[in-house]
């Protein structure tokens, strides 16, 4: 500890130690700051100071650039209800015994202002499930799906939660209540791993800051997603995934509802192009907030496609075509479209690549200038993102995005409700509850039309809860066991002319239901247990369905009533209201026949 201390106190943080300090103060920091050195690879605590101090210098984030040209990335678009897209997720469905996933859920999530994991949240109020339990439906219905395919019923595919100080506890108790009652039960391999904090730093010498609860503790802010790498590689776990077989690994985040509608033709397109690195993308409005994909080429003329943050593209584009990140559609769409942080990365080339650079990505600073001492308005620390590993990949390697409809695969949820309202005002998606919500029934809409049922998707009329547009048509939930794909969703309906919804209906499909003949004006919910099979051969069902009802603000009483509803109401300004509904459920293996 002494050695740390003299070396930290020659590298500019004397001021950590002063000389008042009591021995028992002293050696409190001092166990905090070894256990930092241990934690913080590579090169220990000095190692981040020395390379703070490089980060922290003015220009630095454009530096990275430097002497570096912009270009049109590698990759495909790839539209939805195209022969192109299922032919993608056919190939994808075919690659799901060698798949293994990866779950970022670090984030403190300050911009939704939530207590608690972003994991936790209802995606949707109709069934009230959690995005952790929906994950796991994904990946279980998947397993299933590779089980079959496969004809190896132990098949399993792993699963690996990455948290931070912030989630930890939150995410744990969630699986341990099995997660929310989902299939996790049924998914053997799952591992929770956490990612450490990292040091504050008060100015651009990387003065370390101290907690102002404790002057004797180091500050520490989350060092971002791309932490996932080295923890990837330090616990074994990706080595461990490619000696099962794994090929394809697949990172996504907490809170994105439609993230797996993508996944299955992400796959195909990984395969199809044989990528290292697959970086799922949705057109980006020129100037957006969101990071872009691009194509570098560098000095020795060498191209990779990598991310680039929407505040260095366009001083990069500056400099090197004259112009900023300009529109070149109608529709105002940049060139270089934005990644959503659903990444399918090769897992031979993953475990290669994290074995030579022990998977720290490159890091940058975010510092926001403060008052005239030279401090920053409030302490800065090193960050790095998960979407930044093709950096450390050789130029030459297969590194392409994949642009899809928002539709079939984003809709997160970012946003309490007022930075929903400006983030509509910026881009024109909120990326709140409501939203994401109101996206989930859509893309549960879009799916049966396409399939060939009466559903309506356009022209539906807006509510306004909080200020945010909800489309108000049929709320239609399909869960993964009852099709992962475009294909295995239109296998279901044998006469889709046959099946009509309105749009004041509430619809739940679940496991191996298949639906020949359905009139619904009210609300239905369908789930057949593992083993069991629903068939309606003919149902009509008209009752008084489900409500949406608006959390009013203003009157005392409508006041009190808001403030009872659940956070997951509050902040969307509304609540799921049952009134009348039909369930058929079918428990044990199994045929039902529905014809009533
Ligand atoms: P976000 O960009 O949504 O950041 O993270 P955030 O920290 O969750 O939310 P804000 O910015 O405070 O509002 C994208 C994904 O990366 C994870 C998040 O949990 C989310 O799934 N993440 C973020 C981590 O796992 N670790 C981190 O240190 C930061």
């Amino acid at each position: 500890m002494e050695e740390l201390i003299a070396l930290l106190k020659a590298n500019g943080q004397a001021h950590l130690f002063p000389a008042d300090a009591s021995k028992a103060d002293v050696e409190r920091l001092g166990q905090q700051l070894l256990q930092l050195n241990a934690n913080l690879a590579p090169g220990g605590l000095l190692g981040y100071i020395k390379r703070a101090q490089d980060l922290l210098a003015p220009q630095a984030g454009v530096d990275r650039f430097r002497g570096q040209r912009p270009t049109a990335a590698r990759g495909e678009r790839l539209r939805v209800n195209t022969p192109r897209f299922e032919e993608a997720e056919e190939l994808g469905l075919r690659e799901m015994p060698y798949v293994a996933f990866v779950l970022v859920a670090g984030g403190l999530g300050e911009r939704l202002g939530y207590v608690g994991a972003k994991v936790g949240l209802p995606a949707q109020l109709t069934t009230n499930e959690s995005f952790l339990k929906m994950h796991c439906d994904w990946i279980y219905a998947m397993q299933h799906h590779a089980r079959v395919t496969s004809g190896d019923p132990t098949l399993t595919l792993p699963f690996m939660i990455m948290t931070s100080d912030d989630t930890h506890d939150a995410v744990m108790d969630l699986l341990a209540q099995g997660g929310n009652g989902s299939t996790l039960g049924h998914l053997a391999d799952v591992t929770v791993v956490k990612q450490e904090k990292v040091p504050a730093m008060l100015n651009r010498h990387a003065k370390l800051a101290t907690d102002p609860r404790d002057a004797f503790q180091v500050l520490c802010k989350p060092h971002g997603h791309g932490d996932v790498h080295g923890l990837l590689h330090k616990t074994g776990i990706a080595a461990r995934w490619a000696k099962q077989g794994v090929r394809w690994v697949v990172m996504f985040q907490d809170t994105n509802a439609l993230a797996f509608r993508g996944i299955t033709a992400a796959l195909g397109t990984s395969v199809r192009g044989d990528l290292d690195v697959n970086i799922v993308a949705v057109p980006r409005r020129a100037g957006e907030a969101v990071g872009a994909v691009c194509g570098i080429v560098g000095a020795d003329g060498a191209e990779r496609t990598l991310c680039v943050e929407y505040n260095q593209l366009g001083p990069l584009l500056e400099a090197t075509t004259g112009q900023g990140d300009v529109a070149v559609d109608d529709g105002g769409h940049s060139p270089f479209p934005g990644g959503i942080n659903v990444l399918v990365f090769k897992c031979a080339r993953l475990v290669k690549v994290l074995a030579q650079s022990g998977g720290l990505v490159p890091e940058f600073a975010n510092p926001k200038p403060g008052a005239n001492n030279g401090d920053f308005a409030t302490p800065a620390r090193l960050e790095c993102m998960m979407q930044d590993l093709p950096w450390l990949l050789p130029a030459g390697a297969a590194v392409a995005y994949t642009e899809m409809d928002r539709a079939t695969c984003f809709s997160p949820v970012k946003n309490n409700a007022h930075e929903a309202l400006k983030a509509v005002r910026a881009t024109g998606f909120a990326s709140s509850a409501a939203s994401c919500e109101s996206d989930l029934y859509a893309s549960g809409r879009l799916l049966l039309a396409m399939a060939g049922c009466s559903v309506r998707t356009t022209g539906l009329p807006l509510r306004y809860f909080l200020g945010v547009a909800f489309e108000d048509g049929a709320r239609v939930v399909l869960a993964p066991r009852f099709g992962l794909t475009v294909a295995q969703i239109r296998a279901r309906f044998a006469t889709p002319e046959r099946v009509q919804i309105s749009d004041r209906s509430t619809l739940v499909l679940d496991g191996d239901v298949f639906v020949e003949q359905l009139y619904l004006d009210g609300a239905l919910f369908v789930s057949a247990a593992p083993g069991a099979r629903i068939v309606i051969k003919t149902l009509r069902v008209v009752n008084a369905g489900g409500v949406l009802e608006a959390l009013e603000e203003g009157d005392d009483d409508a006041a009190a009533a808001a403030a009872a509803a659940a956070p997951a109401e509050r902040m969307r300004g509304y609540r799921s209201r049952g009134l009348e509904s039909l369930s058929i459920h079918a428990p044990l293996p199994g045929d039902v026949i529905i014809a009533r």
